[in-house]
C-alpha cells in the first residue's frame, strides 16, 4: 500500500471560527439582502468566498516582515522583490502595486493607443475587464467551447481558440488590436490552465501581426503545476522551469500577488526590456499607487511578498493545494453534484443551471444556491453567472452567462479536508430538497458592478 501525503506543513497559529445556528444565519441572510458580500465574516462558519488575499502565511514570511525597509525611495525590501521577479520570470523591471486591479491601472492606459482598439484573452477577469473599458479599448474572450461545457473531459479549459484568435486579428487588422492577455490560470471559466502548446502558438500568432502579450499572473504557479502534470514532455520539469518558459514569450505582466504568491496584499507590474514602457508606466506610478519603489506597499508587505514568490512555486506545497481542491471536486462528483470537470486550481465551481434547472437565468440560480448553501452549514461561496455579468450597457438587457457557477475559492493553507467534509455533507443535502429552492430578484440593483452591493429577495410563486 503507498503511503499517502499529508500536507508540506504544520500549523503553529489557529484562528478560531465558529458556526451560528440556523435562525441566525437565516436571520443574517435576510438582513444581507440575499447577497453574501454583505454578511460579516464572524458570521461564516467556512469562508469560500474568494482565494485571494486570504491565505496563510509562512514563518518565513512573517519573519521577513521584521525585516522590512520602511524607507520612500529605494527601500532594500523593493530590490528583494525585484530579484525575485528576475529570478522567477526573467523580466528587467519590476513596479510593485497595492493589488491587481492597481497593476491593470496603472499599465493599461499605456498598451491602449487609441478608443476601439480590442484586447484579445482567453478570459478576461472583471476588474481586468473594467479597466481595459475605462480605457476606451474593447475586451474580447476567445477561450475554447470546451470551458463553457462543464461535463466534458478536457486538460486545459483555459486555452485560446487558436484559429479564432488569428482569424478576429486578421479580420479587425493588427493596428486594431492593443494587446493580447493570457490569464493564467483562467479564472473565470473555473480556474482551469492554459497548456505550454497553447501559449506557443498564441506566441507564434502575435509575432506574425507584431502584437505584444501580456500574462495576468495571479495564479502563475498553479498554472505550471498542471502543466507539470498533464502536458506531455513537462513531468520532470521544476515549477520555476516551466514558469520560465512561459515567460519567455510574454512582454509584460500583471499580478494580484494575494493569490499565488500568499500574501493578504500586493501586486505587480514587470516588464521584460522595453525601457521606454517602464519609464512610462514609472511616471504614471507615482501618482496613483506610490513612488516606485513602493507603489502602494509597505517595506514589510513588500519582504512577505519576496519570500511568496518563491514559497508558491514549491511542487509539495502545490501538489498538497491543488490536491485539497481535487479532493471536494471528486468528493462532490461520488453525490452527483455537477461541477466544472476536470477541476481547476483554486476553486471548484458547482454548475448551478444544471442543478437548479427550475430557475431561470434571471432569477440567479447560483446566488440562490450561494444562499442556500450559507444556510445549511455557514459557508461563504460566490457567483460566477449572470448576475455577476449584468446587463448590456447599450440596450439594458440582462446578459446570459456561459454557465451559472457557483464558486467555491479555497485559501491556501487554511481550511483542512475535514471542512472540505463540510462543504460535500451540505451540498448532499441541498441535492435532495433541491426543487424547493427559489428564484431571486432585485430590491435594489446598482449601476455598475452591482454583484458587490445589491440587495435581492425570494420571488415568491
Ligand atoms: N486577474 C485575475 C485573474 C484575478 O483573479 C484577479 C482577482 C485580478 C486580476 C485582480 O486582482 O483582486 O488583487 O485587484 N481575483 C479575485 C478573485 C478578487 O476572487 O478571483 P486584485
Amino acid at each position: 500500500m503507498t503511503v499517502r501525503k499529508a500536507e508540506p506543513y504544520r500549523i503553529k497559529m489557529v484562528e478560531p471560527i465558529r458556526m451560528i445556528s440556523r435562525e441566525e444565519r437565516v436571520a443574517a441572510l435576510k438582513a444581507a439582502g440575499y447577497n453574501p458580500f454583505a454578511l460579516k465574516s464572524e458570521d461564516v462558519y467556512i469562508d469560500l468566498l474568494t482565494d485571494s488575499g486570504t491565505g496563510a502565511m509562512s514563518d518565513r514570511q512573517w519573519s521577513a516582515m521584521m525585516m522590512g525597509d520602511e524607507a520612500y525611495a529605494g527601500s532594500r525590501s523593493f530590490y528583494k522583490v525585484k530579484d525575485a521577479v528576475k529570478d522567477i520570470f526573467d523580466y528587467n523591471y519590476c513596479l510593485p502595486t497595492h493589488q491587481g486591479r492597481g497593476a491593470e491601472q496603472v499599465l493599461f492606459p499605456h498598451l491602449i493607443k487609441r478608443k476601439g482598439q480590442y484586447v484579445l484573452g482567453n478570459m478576461h477577469f472583471d476588474t481586468t475587464m473594467a479597466w481595459i473599458e475605462l480605457n476606451g479599448a474593447v475586451p474580447v474572450n476567445l477561450v475554447i467551447d470546451e470551458a463553457f461545457d462543464t461535463q466534458t473531459e478536457h486538460p486545459f479549459k483555459g486555452n485560446f481558440d487558436l484559429a479564432l484568435l488569428e482569424s478576429f486579428i486578421a479580420e479587425k487588422g493588427a493596428e486594431n488590436i492593443a494587446f493580447i492577455i493570457v490569464t493564467v490560470t483562467c479564472n473565470s471559466a473555473g480556474g482551469q490552465p492554459i497548456s505550454m502548446e497553447n501559449i506557443r502558438g498564441v506566441k507564434r500568432i502575435a509575432d506574425q501581426y507584431g502584437i505584444k502579450i501580456n500574462f495576468d499572473s495571479a495564479r502563475f504557479a498553479e498554472n505550471a503545476y498542471f502543466i507539470k502534470k498533464r502536458e506531455p514532455g513537462y513531468a520532470d520539469k521544476s515549477i520555476k522551469e516551466i514558469v520560465r518558459e512561459m515567460y519567455a514569450m510574454g512582454d509584460f505582466l500583471t499580478m494580484s500577488a494575494k493569490k499565488d504568491a500568499i500574501v493578504n496584499m500586493g501586486g505587480l507590474i514587470a516588464i521584460k526590456d522595453d525601457a521606454e514602457l517602464f519609464a512610462a508606466a514609472s511616471a504614471s506610478c507615482v501618482p496613483m499607487e506610490g513612488f516606485v519603489t513602493y507603489g502602494g506597499l509597505s517595506g514589510r508587505d513588500m519582504e512577505a511578498l519576496a519570500v511568496g514568490l518563491q514559497e508558491g512555486l514549491d511542487v509539495d506545497y502545490l501538489e498538497s493545494r491543488i490536491g485539497q481542491v481535487e479532493y471536494l471536486g471528486e468528493e462532490l462528483r461520488k453525490r452527483g453534484i455537477p461541477i466544472q470537470w476536470p477541476v481547476g486550481g483554486h476553486a471548484v465551481f458547482v454548475d448551478a443551471g444544471k442543478m437548479l434547472p427550475h430557475i431561470p437565468a434571471e432569477q440567479f440560480p447560483a446566488q440562490a444556491l450561494c444562499n442556500e448553501l450559507y444556510i445549511e452549514a455557514g459557508v461563504r461561496p460566490v457567483e460566477v453567472g449572470s448576475l455577476l455579468l449584468g446587463r448590456d450597457p447599450v440596450t439594458g438587457e440582462q446578459r446570459k452567462a456561459g454557465v451559472e457557477f457557483m464558486r467555491l475559492a479555497i485559501p491556501r493553507r487554511v481550511y483542512t479536508d475535514r471542512h472540505m467534509d463540510v462543504v460535500v455533507d451540505a451540498l448532499a443535502n441541498i441535492m435532495k430538497r433541491r426543487e424547493q429552492i427559489k428564484g431571486l430578484k432585485f430590491t435594489y440593483e446598482p449601476k455598475v458592478l452591482r454583484h458587490f452591493l445589491c440587495r435581492l429577495a425570494p420571488v415568491e410563486d
